[in-house]
């Protein structure tokens, strides 16, 4: 007789012996207190050195009272799915928020972003199933699954490399249509995308532009619109987070009002799910509107990246350059990787995850580490010097 039990313990314990079982940190933040936090299986605060609450949003007060507003006067659950029972206030404000903020004419709202790319660009069969797709082998997993669901032909170039693009596309005659999707900002790496150059092509091969920004809206180009934005090209769909620099959750895409009302219509995971609370939405609207006037917190995270990524060169650790905020080292070894994150939390009360398989490929750990604005000059120092510690002690 099968023995379901035994079947999920060894699944348990294939990952154990490749090094990738996942232990949790238990947080409790305190309002007003990040980066520190409580971490209940060591019991003591610690320093984050790992949040993708880029900007510190989450604890922003406008933030906060404009979420606490609206629970008090629209409650807390959306009640249902939009189709069904209604679109609330603050999401249709956030929607037309979004769309200005990207220069589009619209933009719609999804539960994550991660199930934005993934009913966005599963729905695109749907309406031009013979499109040919032309994915970055470096996408996140939502857009491998977005392509994947949606069974179109598929080709996958090499990581930033548009001559590899460029050969795959030649394959095609100018009036097959195309779609090709990239990130703006690869959050492993911290890689950008060569824009200008992914733009070019696809005017010259009449292909449609798909761009994954969650690592860069509210961070960089004006008042936080991207890099797209900020480098001025014209990408036709933006897919963006509320979740990172925005400090709430929730996804979007913004783009001609005919993509999103055709998304809009087709998606299966926008229809069939429960809105995002008026309440979230609400939070999310006062974060955008905010970081769209203010530069301090984006100007205080770039000097503390400069900051760290200056002293972790000057310790010779293995820092993977880049021109972004995020940080990472490569430490190439999942049991190597888990011990110095262990040695940070433990040793010197400070948190940076290890990241393994499947989150990268199988001998590329790393260490990512993400600035925040909240940190300060001693808690920089403390972390080199952690760092520098952990990584020598692991490195014999
Ligand atoms: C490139 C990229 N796209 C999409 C997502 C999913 O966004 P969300 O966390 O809002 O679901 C992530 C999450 O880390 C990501 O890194």
């Amino acid at each position: 007789m099968f023995n379901y039990d035994e079947a999920f313990a060894a699944a348990i314990e294939q990952v154990k012996l490749e090094k990738r079982y996942r232990i949790f940190t238990k947080l409790k933040y305190v309002t007003g207190k990040a980066p520190i936090a409580y971490a209940s299986n060591i019991q003591k605060e610690i320093t984050v050195w790992c949040s993708n609450d880029y900007l510190g949003m989450s604890q922003n007060p406008l933030v906060i009272e404009a979420c606490i507003d609206a629970v008090r006067s629209m409650g807390v659950g959306a009640g249902g799915t939009r189709n069904i029972s209604g679109t609330h206030e603050p999401i249709s404000q956030l929607e037309e928020e979004l769309a200005s903020l990207h220069n589009k004419e619209a933009a719609l709202v999804f539960t994550s972003g991660y199930v934005a790319n993934q009913a966005s660009l599963g729905t695109i069969a749907k309406i031009i199933p013979d499109c040919v797709v032309f994915s970055d082998e470096d996408n996140h997993a939502s857009i491998i699954h977005g392509i994947r669901e949606s069974r179109l032909n598929k080709h996958i170039f090499r990581h930033n490399d548009m001559e590899h693009l460029e050969e795959l596309l030649m394959k095609y005659d100018y009036a097959t249509p195309k779609l090709i999707v990239s990130e703006s900002i690869y959050s492993m790496t911290g890689s950008t995308v060569p824009m200008a150059r992914l733009r070019q092509l696809a005017e010259e091969h009449n292909a449609l532009t798909y761009v994954d920004e969650v690592h860069s809206v509210g961070m960089y180009g004006e008042g936080g619109s991207g890099i797209a934005s900020l480098l001025d090209e014209n990408i036709d769909i933006i897919q963006g987070t509320l979740a990172k620099a925005y400090g709430v959750i929730g996804g979007y895409i913004a783009a001609s009002k005919h993509i999103v009302d055709a998304i809009r219509s087709l998606a299966s995971s926008f229809i069939f799910t429960t809105s995002l609370p008026p309440s979230i939405a609400a939070a999310a609207l006062a974060s955008v509107r905010y970081l769209r006037q203010s530069n301090i917190e984006r100007q205080k995270l770039h000097a503390n990246v400069k900051l760290v990524k200056d002293g972790l060169r000057r310790i010779g650790a293995p820092l993977v350059e880049n021109d972004t905020h995020i940080v990472p080292l490569l430490i190439c070894d999942p049991e190597k990787a888990r011990n110095i994150q262990q040695s940070l939390l433990y040793d010197h009360s400070i948190y940076v995850q290890a990241i393994n398989y499947p989150t990268v490929p199988k001998g590329r750990e790393r260490l990512r580490i993400t600035p925040t604005p909240m940190h300060t000059k001693e808690m920089i120092e403390a972390l080199i010097e952690a760092v520098d510690k952990c990584y020598i002690h692991y490195n014999g």
